[in-house]
Protein backbone atom coordinates (compact mmCIF):
# COMPACT_ATOMS: atom_id res chain seq x y z
CA UNK A 1 0.00 0.00 0.00
CA UNK A 2 1.66 3.96 -1.04
CA UNK A 3 -0.16 6.70 0.55
CA UNK A 4 -0.46 10.30 -2.17
CA UNK A 5 -0.90 13.29 -0.22
CA UNK A 6 -2.52 16.01 -1.77
CA UNK A 7 -4.65 18.92 -0.50
CA UNK A 8 -4.61 17.89 2.26
CA UNK A 9 -6.37 14.36 1.93
CA UNK A 10 -5.20 10.93 1.89
CA UNK A 11 -5.61 8.72 -0.87
CA UNK A 12 -5.08 5.27 -0.56
CA UNK A 13 -3.67 3.08 -3.79
CA UNK A 14 -4.02 -0.55 -2.85
CA UNK A 15 -3.46 -1.84 -6.12
CA UNK A 16 -0.92 -1.66 -8.42
CA UNK A 17 -1.42 1.05 -11.46
CA UNK A 18 -4.49 1.03 -14.31
CA UNK A 19 -4.62 4.31 -15.53
CA UNK A 20 -2.24 6.00 -17.60
CA UNK A 21 -1.83 9.52 -19.20
CA UNK A 22 -0.27 9.61 -23.14
CA UNK A 23 3.49 11.32 -23.44
CA UNK A 24 3.32 11.48 -26.91
CA UNK A 25 2.25 9.17 -30.29
CA UNK A 26 4.81 8.64 -32.93
CA UNK A 27 3.46 8.21 -36.15
CA UNK A 28 2.90 9.33 -39.37
CA UNK A 29 4.52 12.15 -40.59
CA UNK A 30 6.52 13.29 -37.35
CA UNK A 31 7.22 9.72 -36.88
CA UNK A 32 10.82 9.77 -37.69
CA UNK A 33 11.09 13.68 -36.09
CA UNK A 34 11.84 12.56 -32.67
CA UNK A 35 14.34 9.33 -33.43
CA UNK A 36 17.65 9.13 -33.50
CA UNK A 37 19.13 7.13 -36.98
CA UNK A 38 22.42 4.96 -35.58
CA UNK A 39 24.63 5.06 -38.69
CA UNK A 40 27.15 2.76 -38.75
CA UNK A 41 28.19 -0.44 -38.55
CA UNK A 42 26.01 -3.18 -36.23
CA UNK A 43 28.75 -3.36 -33.72
CA UNK A 44 26.41 -4.41 -31.28
CA UNK A 45 24.96 -7.93 -32.42
CA UNK A 46 27.50 -8.27 -35.46
CA UNK A 47 25.45 -8.49 -38.18
CA UNK A 48 26.27 -8.21 -41.91
CA UNK A 49 24.64 -4.28 -42.13
CA UNK A 50 25.32 -0.84 -42.32
CA UNK A 51 22.86 0.79 -40.32
CA UNK A 52 22.39 4.11 -42.57
CA UNK A 53 22.15 7.58 -41.78
CA UNK A 54 18.64 9.00 -41.88
CA UNK A 55 19.41 11.05 -45.12
CA UNK A 56 20.83 7.37 -46.39
CA UNK A 57 17.73 5.84 -44.90
CA UNK A 58 15.46 8.62 -46.88
CA UNK A 59 17.29 8.60 -49.98
CA UNK A 60 17.04 4.89 -50.14
CA UNK A 61 13.44 4.59 -49.15
CA UNK A 62 14.28 2.72 -46.43
CA UNK A 63 12.45 4.51 -43.84
CA UNK A 64 9.60 6.66 -45.17
CA UNK A 65 5.97 7.06 -44.60
CA UNK A 66 3.77 5.03 -46.89
CA UNK A 67 0.35 6.35 -48.67
CA UNK A 68 -2.08 4.73 -46.05
CA UNK A 69 -0.13 6.77 -43.10
CA UNK A 70 2.13 3.69 -42.00
CA UNK A 71 5.68 4.17 -40.77
CA UNK A 72 8.07 1.84 -42.66
CA UNK A 73 11.29 0.69 -42.08
CA UNK A 74 13.25 -1.94 -44.08
CA UNK A 75 16.18 -3.76 -45.09
CA UNK A 76 17.63 -3.07 -48.89
CA UNK A 77 16.29 -4.92 -51.48
CA UNK A 78 17.03 -3.44 -54.08
CA UNK A 79 21.11 -3.55 -54.55
CA UNK A 80 22.51 -6.60 -55.68
CA UNK A 81 25.72 -6.81 -52.30
CA UNK A 82 28.91 -7.87 -53.78
CA UNK A 83 30.95 -10.44 -51.36
CA UNK A 84 32.36 -8.75 -49.02
CA UNK A 85 30.19 -5.79 -48.07
CA UNK A 86 27.36 -5.28 -46.11
CA UNK A 87 24.13 -4.96 -47.24
CA UNK A 88 21.73 -1.87 -46.02
CA UNK A 89 19.52 -1.27 -42.84
CA UNK A 90 18.11 0.65 -40.83
CA UNK A 91 18.63 0.98 -36.43
CA UNK A 92 16.39 4.21 -34.63
CA UNK A 93 16.48 4.90 -31.06
CA UNK A 94 13.99 7.44 -29.06
CA UNK A 95 15.33 10.91 -28.06
CA UNK A 96 12.95 10.71 -25.47
CA UNK A 97 13.90 8.41 -22.66
CA UNK A 98 11.37 7.09 -19.87
CA UNK A 99 11.57 6.09 -16.80
CA UNK A 100 9.68 3.34 -14.43
CA UNK A 101 5.95 4.69 -14.43
CA UNK A 102 5.92 4.42 -18.43
CA UNK A 103 4.15 2.27 -20.63
CA UNK A 104 5.09 1.46 -24.53
CA UNK A 105 2.24 0.83 -26.64
CA UNK A 106 3.46 -0.72 -29.84
CA UNK A 107 0.66 -1.54 -33.11
CA UNK A 108 1.86 -2.80 -36.35
CA UNK A 109 1.20 -4.66 -39.67
CA UNK A 110 3.97 -6.18 -40.11
CA UNK A 111 7.35 -7.79 -38.97
CA UNK A 112 10.21 -8.16 -40.59
CA UNK A 113 11.25 -12.22 -41.52
CA UNK A 114 12.95 -14.55 -43.55
CA UNK A 115 16.43 -16.32 -43.36
CA UNK A 116 19.05 -14.21 -42.13
CA UNK A 117 16.61 -11.36 -40.96
CA UNK A 118 16.37 -10.45 -37.15
CA UNK A 119 14.12 -7.60 -36.28
CA UNK A 120 13.79 -6.04 -32.99
CA UNK A 121 11.58 -3.60 -30.86
CA UNK A 122 13.42 -3.03 -27.64
CA UNK A 123 14.84 -0.81 -24.92
CA UNK A 124 17.63 -0.06 -23.48
CA UNK A 125 19.77 2.24 -20.68
CA UNK A 126 22.62 4.80 -21.74
CA UNK A 127 25.39 2.60 -20.68
CA UNK A 128 24.10 -0.85 -22.56
CA UNK A 129 24.60 -3.06 -21.42
CA UNK A 130 24.77 -2.56 -17.70
CA UNK A 131 21.25 -0.64 -17.47
CA UNK A 132 18.84 -3.08 -18.20
CA UNK A 133 17.40 -3.94 -21.79
CA UNK A 134 13.55 -4.98 -22.90
CA UNK A 135 12.96 -6.95 -26.01
CA UNK A 136 9.58 -7.15 -26.77
CA UNK A 137 9.61 -7.93 -30.31
CA UNK A 138 12.54 -10.11 -31.32
CA UNK A 139 12.72 -13.44 -33.78
CA UNK A 140 14.84 -14.76 -35.95
CA UNK A 141 14.84 -16.52 -39.67
CA UNK A 142 12.12 -18.50 -40.17
CA UNK A 143 10.99 -18.61 -36.25
CA UNK A 144 7.28 -18.89 -36.36
CA UNK A 145 7.05 -17.17 -32.54
CA UNK A 146 7.99 -13.73 -30.57
CA UNK A 147 10.15 -13.77 -28.02
CA UNK A 148 10.93 -11.66 -24.85
CA UNK A 149 13.30 -11.30 -22.72
CA UNK A 150 15.50 -8.89 -19.89
CA UNK A 151 18.92 -8.60 -19.98
CA UNK A 152 20.32 -7.48 -16.72
CA UNK A 153 23.77 -7.04 -14.65
CA UNK A 154 24.34 -10.17 -11.80
CA UNK A 155 21.57 -10.42 -9.27
CA UNK A 156 18.41 -10.49 -11.45
CA UNK A 157 16.63 -13.92 -11.98
CA UNK A 158 13.26 -14.44 -13.50
CA UNK A 159 10.92 -17.67 -12.25
CA UNK A 160 9.34 -20.70 -14.31
CA UNK A 161 6.42 -20.26 -11.83
CA UNK A 162 4.90 -16.73 -12.38
CA UNK A 163 1.75 -15.24 -13.63
CA UNK A 164 2.41 -15.41 -17.33
CA UNK A 165 0.83 -16.86 -20.40
CA UNK A 166 4.32 -17.35 -22.31
CA UNK A 167 6.87 -19.93 -21.48
CA UNK A 168 9.95 -19.00 -19.53
CA UNK A 169 13.15 -20.25 -20.91
CA UNK A 170 16.46 -22.57 -19.80
CA UNK A 171 17.96 -19.33 -18.86
CA UNK A 172 16.74 -17.69 -15.30
CA UNK A 173 20.06 -15.82 -14.76
CA UNK A 174 19.06 -12.46 -16.37
CA UNK A 175 22.77 -11.54 -16.62
CA UNK A 176 23.84 -14.45 -18.88
CA UNK A 177 23.94 -13.86 -22.68
CA UNK A 178 20.24 -15.79 -23.85
CA UNK A 179 19.18 -13.31 -20.90
CA UNK A 180 15.78 -14.03 -19.35
CA UNK A 181 13.57 -15.10 -22.43
CA UNK A 182 9.76 -15.77 -22.68
CA UNK A 183 8.47 -17.74 -25.60
CA UNK A 184 5.19 -16.22 -26.94
CA UNK A 185 2.81 -19.18 -27.57
CA UNK A 186 -0.58 -17.50 -28.61
CA UNK A 187 -0.92 -17.89 -32.15
CA UNK A 188 0.32 -15.62 -34.77
CA UNK A 189 3.01 -13.43 -33.11
CA UNK A 190 5.66 -13.60 -35.90
CA UNK A 191 5.78 -14.01 -39.38
CA UNK A 192 3.59 -14.39 -41.93
CA UNK A 193 0.74 -15.16 -39.62
CA UNK A 194 1.41 -12.14 -37.74
CA UNK A 195 0.38 -9.88 -40.89
CA UNK A 196 -2.09 -12.67 -42.04
CA UNK A 197 -4.01 -12.00 -39.00
CA UNK A 198 -3.85 -8.41 -39.49
CA UNK A 199 -0.83 -7.39 -37.54
CA UNK A 200 -1.38 -6.89 -33.61
CA UNK A 201 -0.24 -4.82 -30.37
CA UNK A 202 2.23 -4.91 -27.97
CA UNK A 203 2.24 -3.26 -24.55
CA UNK A 204 4.98 -2.78 -22.12
CA UNK A 205 4.68 -1.75 -18.61
CA UNK A 206 7.54 -0.43 -17.01
CA UNK A 207 7.16 -0.17 -13.57
CA UNK A 208 9.19 -0.54 -10.35
CA UNK A 209 6.97 -3.47 -9.18
CA UNK A 210 7.63 -5.52 -12.22
CA UNK A 211 8.18 -5.55 -16.35
CA UNK A 212 5.09 -6.79 -17.86
CA UNK A 213 4.65 -7.29 -21.68
CA UNK A 214 1.45 -8.29 -23.54
CA UNK A 215 0.67 -8.86 -27.27
CA UNK A 216 -2.86 -9.40 -29.01
CA UNK A 217 -3.38 -10.24 -32.70
CA UNK A 218 -5.43 -8.44 -33.99
CA UNK A 219 -8.99 -9.70 -33.69
CA UNK A 220 -8.05 -9.72 -29.61
CA UNK A 221 -7.25 -6.29 -29.21
CA UNK A 222 -8.80 -4.96 -26.42
CA UNK A 223 -11.13 -2.20 -26.17
CA UNK A 224 -9.12 -0.08 -24.26
CA UNK A 225 -6.85 0.13 -26.90
CA UNK A 226 -8.81 0.04 -30.55
CA UNK A 227 -10.89 3.25 -28.61
CA UNK A 228 -7.95 5.07 -27.72
CA UNK A 229 -6.36 7.71 -29.61
CA UNK A 230 -3.32 9.41 -29.94
CA UNK A 231 -4.07 11.98 -27.24
CA UNK A 232 -6.54 9.65 -24.65
CA UNK A 233 -5.29 8.34 -21.30
CA UNK A 234 -5.91 4.05 -21.12
CA UNK A 235 -6.98 2.00 -18.55
CA UNK A 236 -5.24 -1.23 -18.65
CA UNK A 237 -7.19 -3.14 -15.80
CA UNK A 238 -8.65 -5.43 -18.40
CA UNK A 239 -5.93 -6.29 -19.80
CA UNK A 240 -5.50 -9.70 -18.04
CA UNK A 241 -2.25 -11.89 -17.64
CA UNK A 242 0.64 -10.66 -19.03
CA UNK A 243 2.33 -12.81 -21.78
CA UNK A 244 5.87 -12.20 -20.02
CA UNK A 245 5.82 -10.80 -16.54
CA UNK A 246 9.25 -10.00 -14.78
CA UNK A 247 8.35 -9.07 -10.93
CA UNK A 248 10.33 -7.39 -8.36
CA UNK A 249 10.49 -10.60 -6.32
CA UNK A 250 13.30 -11.79 -8.02
CA UNK A 251 14.63 -8.89 -10.24
CA UNK A 252 14.08 -5.34 -8.70
CA UNK A 253 13.33 -3.46 -11.04
CA UNK A 254 14.60 -0.07 -9.65
CA UNK A 255 18.17 -1.34 -9.05
CA UNK A 256 18.78 -2.86 -12.59
CA UNK A 257 17.21 -1.14 -14.76
CA UNK A 258 17.78 2.83 -15.60
CA UNK A 259 15.03 5.02 -18.08
CA UNK A 260 14.94 3.60 -21.39
CA UNK A 261 15.33 4.11 -24.96
CA UNK A 262 13.18 2.44 -27.35
CA UNK A 263 15.14 1.12 -29.79
CA UNK A 264 13.51 -0.30 -33.64
CA UNK A 265 16.18 -2.43 -35.82
CA UNK A 266 16.46 -4.98 -38.36
CA UNK A 267 20.35 -6.90 -38.44
CA UNK A 268 20.99 -9.69 -40.42
CA UNK A 269 22.79 -12.74 -39.67
CA UNK A 270 25.57 -11.80 -36.82
CA UNK A 271 25.59 -13.10 -32.98
CA UNK A 272 22.32 -15.14 -32.91
CA UNK A 273 20.59 -15.51 -36.39
CA UNK A 274 24.10 -15.99 -38.17
CA UNK A 275 25.26 -18.91 -35.63
CA UNK A 276 25.20 -22.00 -37.95
CA UNK A 277 23.58 -24.01 -35.73
CA UNK A 278 20.61 -21.77 -35.46
CA UNK A 279 20.50 -20.34 -38.65
CA UNK A 280 20.68 -24.59 -40.07
CA UNK A 281 17.45 -24.97 -37.51
CA UNK A 282 15.34 -22.99 -39.96
CA UNK A 283 17.07 -22.46 -43.05
CA UNK A 284 19.33 -25.06 -43.78
CA UNK A 285 18.04 -25.37 -47.48
CA UNK A 286 17.69 -21.89 -48.16
CA UNK A 287 21.00 -21.07 -50.05
CA UNK A 288 23.63 -23.62 -51.69
CA UNK A 289 26.36 -22.92 -49.12
CA UNK A 290 23.92 -23.17 -46.06
CA UNK A 291 26.20 -20.50 -45.01
CA UNK A 292 23.63 -16.99 -43.54
CA UNK A 293 26.17 -14.50 -45.03
CA UNK A 294 26.80 -16.20 -48.75
CA UNK A 295 23.60 -17.53 -48.97
CA UNK A 296 21.28 -14.32 -47.98
CA UNK A 297 23.42 -10.85 -47.69
CA UNK A 298 25.22 -11.13 -50.85
CA UNK A 299 23.39 -11.42 -53.78
CA UNK A 300 20.29 -9.56 -55.18
CA UNK A 301 17.94 -7.84 -52.44
CA UNK A 302 14.85 -9.32 -53.67
CA UNK A 303 12.60 -11.48 -53.10
CA UNK A 304 15.34 -12.72 -50.32
CA UNK A 305 14.19 -9.36 -48.52
CA UNK A 306 10.58 -8.54 -49.59
CA UNK A 307 9.32 -9.35 -46.33
CA UNK A 308 12.22 -7.63 -44.17
CA UNK A 309 10.08 -4.58 -43.48
CA UNK A 310 8.39 -3.05 -39.83
CA UNK A 311 5.34 -1.54 -40.77
CA UNK A 312 3.85 0.31 -38.02
CA UNK A 313 0.89 2.22 -37.12
CA UNK A 314 1.55 4.16 -33.82
CA UNK A 315 3.52 3.90 -31.29
CA UNK A 316 2.16 5.49 -27.94
CA UNK A 317 3.74 6.27 -24.38
CA UNK A 318 2.12 6.70 -21.48
CA UNK A 319 2.94 7.82 -17.97
CA UNK A 320 1.40 6.90 -14.47
CA UNK A 321 2.73 9.51 -12.58
CA UNK A 322 0.35 12.21 -14.41
CA UNK A 323 -2.58 10.52 -13.28
CA UNK A 324 -2.99 12.32 -10.63
CA UNK A 325 -5.10 15.32 -10.25
CA UNK A 326 -2.70 17.69 -12.56
CA UNK A 327 -3.09 20.60 -9.19
CA UNK A 328 0.48 21.69 -7.75
CA UNK A 329 0.53 20.30 -4.71
CA UNK A 330 0.92 16.86 -6.32
CA UNK A 331 4.70 16.69 -7.83
CA UNK A 332 6.37 17.42 -4.31
CA UNK A 333 4.99 14.30 -2.71
CA UNK A 334 7.66 12.49 -1.08
CA UNK A 335 5.92 8.84 -1.87
CA UNK A 336 4.49 10.24 -5.39
CA UNK A 337 6.73 7.68 -7.05
CA UNK A 338 5.57 4.74 -4.76
CA UNK A 339 2.28 4.96 -6.30
CA UNK A 340 3.84 2.73 -9.23
CA UNK A 341 4.83 0.79 -7.06
CA UNK A 342 2.12 -1.84 -6.25
CA UNK A 343 0.79 -4.50 -8.09
CA UNK A 344 -1.51 -7.09 -6.69
CA UNK A 345 -1.98 -10.63 -8.88
CA UNK A 346 -3.84 -10.21 -11.86
C1 LIG B 1 -10.25 1.39 -14.64
O1 LIG B 1 -11.27 0.53 -15.11
C2 LIG B 1 -11.84 -0.27 -14.09
C3 LIG B 1 -12.76 -1.28 -14.75
O2 LIG B 1 -13.59 -0.65 -15.67
C4 LIG B 1 -12.54 0.63 -13.11
O3 LIG B 1 -13.09 -0.15 -12.06
C5 LIG B 1 -11.52 1.59 -12.51
O4 LIG B 1 -12.19 2.53 -11.68
C6 LIG B 1 -10.79 2.35 -13.61
N1 LIG B 1 -9.72 3.10 -12.98
C7 LIG B 1 -9.45 4.36 -13.29
C8 LIG B 1 -8.36 5.01 -12.52
O5 LIG B 1 -10.05 4.95 -14.18
C1 LIG C 1 29.64 0.88 -31.30
O1 LIG C 1 30.16 2.01 -31.97
C2 LIG C 1 29.74 3.23 -31.41
C3 LIG C 1 30.16 4.35 -32.34
O2 LIG C 1 31.46 4.18 -32.77
C4 LIG C 1 30.35 3.34 -30.02
O3 LIG C 1 29.97 4.55 -29.41
C5 LIG C 1 29.87 2.18 -29.18
O4 LIG C 1 30.49 2.21 -27.92
C6 LIG C 1 30.13 0.87 -29.86
N1 LIG C 1 29.42 -0.17 -29.13
C7 LIG C 1 29.96 -1.34 -28.88
C8 LIG C 1 29.08 -2.32 -28.14
O5 LIG C 1 31.07 -1.64 -29.21
C1 LIG D 1 29.50 -11.10 -41.44
O1 LIG D 1 29.41 -11.12 -40.02
C2 LIG D 1 30.22 -12.07 -39.37
C3 LIG D 1 29.99 -11.92 -37.87
O2 LIG D 1 28.66 -12.08 -37.57
C4 LIG D 1 31.68 -11.82 -39.67
O3 LIG D 1 32.45 -12.83 -39.11
C5 LIG D 1 31.88 -11.74 -41.17
O4 LIG D 1 33.20 -11.35 -41.40
C6 LIG D 1 30.93 -10.77 -41.80
N1 LIG D 1 31.11 -10.80 -43.24
C7 LIG D 1 31.42 -9.71 -43.91
C8 LIG D 1 31.67 -9.90 -45.36
O5 LIG D 1 31.50 -8.61 -43.39
C1 LIG E 1 15.54 -2.06 -4.96
O1 LIG E 1 16.46 -1.13 -5.54
C2 LIG E 1 16.24 0.19 -5.07
C3 LIG E 1 17.16 1.08 -5.90
O2 LIG E 1 18.46 0.59 -5.87
C4 LIG E 1 16.51 0.24 -3.58
O3 LIG E 1 16.26 1.56 -3.11
C5 LIG E 1 15.56 -0.74 -2.87
O4 LIG E 1 15.86 -0.79 -1.51
C6 LIG E 1 15.70 -2.13 -3.46
N1 LIG E 1 14.66 -2.98 -2.91
C7 LIG E 1 14.93 -4.15 -2.37
C8 LIG E 1 13.76 -4.92 -1.87
O5 LIG E 1 16.08 -4.57 -2.31
C1 LIG F 1 11.15 -4.76 -52.06
O1 LIG F 1 10.20 -5.17 -51.11
C2 LIG F 1 8.99 -4.46 -51.19
C3 LIG F 1 8.15 -4.89 -50.02
O2 LIG F 1 8.84 -4.60 -48.86
C4 LIG F 1 8.32 -4.71 -52.50
O3 LIG F 1 7.13 -3.95 -52.59
C5 LIG F 1 9.26 -4.35 -53.61
O4 LIG F 1 8.70 -4.77 -54.85
C6 LIG F 1 10.62 -4.98 -53.45
N1 LIG F 1 11.56 -4.32 -54.35
C7 LIG F 1 12.04 -4.92 -55.39
C8 LIG F 1 13.03 -4.19 -56.23
O5 LIG F 1 11.70 -6.01 -55.69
Amino acid sequence: MSVLLFSGTLFLFLSRVVAYNIIREYAGSTFFDRWDFYGGLDNLTLGNVTWVSRSDATSQSLAYVNSEGHVIIKVDNTTNVPSGQNRNSVRITTQDTYDLGSLWIIDLNHIPFGCSVWPAFWSFGPNWPDDGEIDIIEAINMMTNNQMAIHTTPGCTHSDNVDQLGVTGSTIDCSLAPGCVVTEISPNSYQTSFSEAGGGVWATQFDSSGIFIWFWSRPDIPPSITQATSTSSINISQWGTPHASYFSATCNISQFFTPQNLVLDITLCGDWAGVPSIYESTCANSGPTGLCYDDCVVGPGSPRFDNAYFDISYIRTYTSASVVPSTTQISTSPNFRAASGQRTAL
